[in-house]
């Protein structure tokens, strides 16, 4: 009975059809669904390319023992199956088995291995291997794999360079916290983990590399969600002699040939493009899921007309009055969901939720219904084009509560509502961000993107800048509402490096200590550059349906940022901590926190 061990496999588990009914071939997988009909026994073998159905006598079920998920090799004779299966591409046939092997054996598993399962996240995270063995985790990977490959097939078709960067390095400042590395060699110092390759791509660009890409691994020690990882990848890249429709246009090419190269799709180029400003007042969003309308509208010029008080100390005190025009939302909304909606508002800052329901005659319905009577109606009409069956939403606060309001009810209602086509693939550049954020926490003014965006030189303001009104030539690519990726042009002059580090509260010895190295490449000819990175997990996940990158990574970790399957972090032994000349303080050395919690 053990044929197998010396020989090998003629086939996978995917491979056999009715054509090659009559062959004696060798198969091998892990045992799936098993049944006993009337003596014989039907196995389900499975490997990564699919299931085949094998069948043993009684006899031989009796002279060999073996279980789900145990390692199997068989060899049989291919025959046609009376009754197709068609769940499997093999359902045609099946392989009566001469001679069988078991080539390994396993415990029994800590949950089922099928697509459909619903074991706990921690659970499938714990037992990883496990999980992967599942043909729809597999198909994940297989896809992810096809697809950043053709991409790096159309970089280097266009003369990227793929150049690797370095993992043990300082401080590249994307927002997060850094993941640190203590160093043996040099007690009391530190390497950081990249948040990006961002300065070394730009080094690059100075030595003459022209055009750079990598497939970059990243690290960001910040709140984890559904698409955020600890850890992820981005496929990186950077131009010398360019402005922001080149980046665009590469770009566009790039993923109308990966898309047609790995998923037979063909993408409608160019993409649109919306600047930050648009896009915040038409959206509320800077990521506009532009499948939908729902856009918001400026309601100043009615306000007046409506004798409200409310908004008119709104609009009094520098905030805005927006409103969302839902089409057919007379009928479709009802008082109870209106309720529901005003607690959703509520969340994202708003004081109330105004809302009017135009009708047939009079002053319609809702709260604020005696505010939209006579002209005030009809003005709100003409400017919305509200009709006798639609709802209109009001917000009024200040201008950033106000976009987030209106922006995450449109969301809401857009998904509610069933108002986009779920297979249609919305690309859309936003251009022209703020080039600074004020943070009244830290009361400190941040980067939008980061330091090393240029700024839209007429905004930059002479002897006089004027960081809120700053704006930058960073962009975004947005994808059916999701932040795909980011870049911009970039700072080549030193003079104004230097300037931007002093806006952002710098000074020129922390510049110099901790961005001396760009500061010299900058003096040192720079050519005008600019770049993109894409988040290939988000990605690879929206292409294959999910709402969450884990599933399009190998090993990723939870939202406390565990590994709970190799069970990192994890504390070291003293000496280790000796080694590179690390003492832990207070609860640190009393135990790890329990970082398993999802
Ligand atoms: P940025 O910080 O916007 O830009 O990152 C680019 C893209 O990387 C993805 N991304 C993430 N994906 C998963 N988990 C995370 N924690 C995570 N953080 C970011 C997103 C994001 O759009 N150096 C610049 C790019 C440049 O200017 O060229 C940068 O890293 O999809
Ligand atoms: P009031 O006159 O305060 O009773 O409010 C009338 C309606 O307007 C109620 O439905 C409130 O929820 C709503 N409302 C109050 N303040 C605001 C606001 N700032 N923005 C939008 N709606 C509001």
């Amino acid at each position: 009975m053990s044929a197998f061990a010396t020989g090998r496999r003629t086939h996978t588990c995917g491979e056999l059809r009715p054509e090659h009914a009559e062959q004696t071939v060798r198969i091998a997988g892990w045992v799936g669904g098993r049944r006993n009909l009337g003596g014989i026994f039907f196995v389900d073998l499975r490997d990564r390319y699919g299931v085949t159905q094998i069948t043993l006598t009684e006899a031989q079920s009796d002279a060999i023992k073996f279980s789900t998920e145990w390692v199997l090799g068989v060899e049989g004779v291919v025959v046609e199956r009376e009754a197709a299966n068609k769940d499997h591409a093999t359902g045609e046939v099946e392989v009566q088995v001469t001679a069988i092997e078991v080539l390994s054996e396993a415990k029994v598993p800590a949950f089922e291995i099928r697509d459909d399962i619903e074991t706990a996240v921690e659970t499938r995270l714990e037992y990883r291997h496990l999980d992967l063995r599942r043909g729809l985790l597999q198909r994940n990977l297989v896809h992810r794999s096809r697809f950043i490959n053709a991409m790096r097939r159309a970089f280097e078709e266009l003369q990227f360079v793929e150049v690797e960067t370095p993992i043990l390095t300082k401080a590249t400042p994307e927002g997060a916290r850094d993941y640190l590395v203590p160093s043996r060699v040099h007690p009391g110092e530190f390497y950081a983990l990249p948040q990006s390759p961002q300065i070394f791509k730009q080094i690059l660009m100075v030595s003459g590399f022209d055009r750079y890409f990598q497939v970059a691994r990243c690290f960001r020690d910040e709140d984890l969600r559904a698409d955020r990882q600890p850890e992820f990848t981005q496929l990186d890249m950077e131009m010398s002699f360019v402005d922001e429709e080149d980046v665009f246009r590469t770009w566009e090419g790039v993923l109308a040939s990966t898309y047609r190269d790995s998923l037979s799709v063909e993408l409608k180029t160019p993409f649109p493009r919306l600047s930050w400003s648009d896009a915040m007042n038409r959206f509320g969003s800077d990521k506009p899921d532009t499948r939908f309308g729902l856009e918001l509208q400026d309601l100043a010029e009615w306000v007046p007309t409506s004798g409200f008080k409310v908004f008119q100390s709104v609009l009094e005190s520098g905030g805005r009055v927006m409103g969302v025009r839902v089409p057919g939302g007379g009928k479709a909304v009802s008082r109870g969901q209106m309720k529901g909606l005003e607690a959703l508002a509520k969340t994202y800052g708003a004081k109330g939720l105004a809302w009017w329901k135009p009708g047939q005659s009079g002053g319609g319905a809702g709260p604020v219904a005696k505010f939209c009577d006579g002209d005030s109606g009809a003005k709100l009409r003409e400017l919305t084009g509200a009709e006798d069956d639609d709802l209109m939403l009001f917000c009024g606060a200040s201008q950033r509560i106000t976009w987030a309001v209106l922006g995450n009810l449109r969301l809401h209602l857009g998904a509610k509502l069933e108002l986009f086509d779920k297979d249609a693939r919305n690309f859309l550049w936003v251009t022209e961000f703020p080039m600074f954020e004020y943070d009244e926490e830290a009361e400190a003014w941040f980067s939008a993107h980061h330091p090393f965006t240029a700024p839209v030189d007429e905004t930059l303001g002479g002897d006089s800048p004027d960081r809120d009104g700053m704006m930058s030539r960073a962009y975004d690519l947005v994808l059916n509402g999701w932040e795909l990726g980011s870049g911009s042009i970039r700072i080549h002059s030193q003079e104004l490096q230097s300037k931007i580090f002093d806006l952002l509260g710098i000074s020129p010895e922390a510049a110099q200590t901790k961005f001396g190295f760009l500061l010299e490449a900058l003096s040192s000819g720079a050519p005008p550059h600019g770049g993109f990175a894409l988040g290939l997990d988000r990605l690879t996940a929206l292409n294959l349906g999910l709402d969450q990158i884990r599933d399009v990574i190998a090993f990723p970790k939870t939202t406390s940022a565990a590994d709970l399957m190799c069970g990192a972090p994890s504390p070291l032994e003293a000496h280790q901590l000796a080694d590179v000349h690390i003492g832990l303080a207070g609860k640190a050395l009393e135990g790890p926190s329990d970082g398993s919690q999802e």
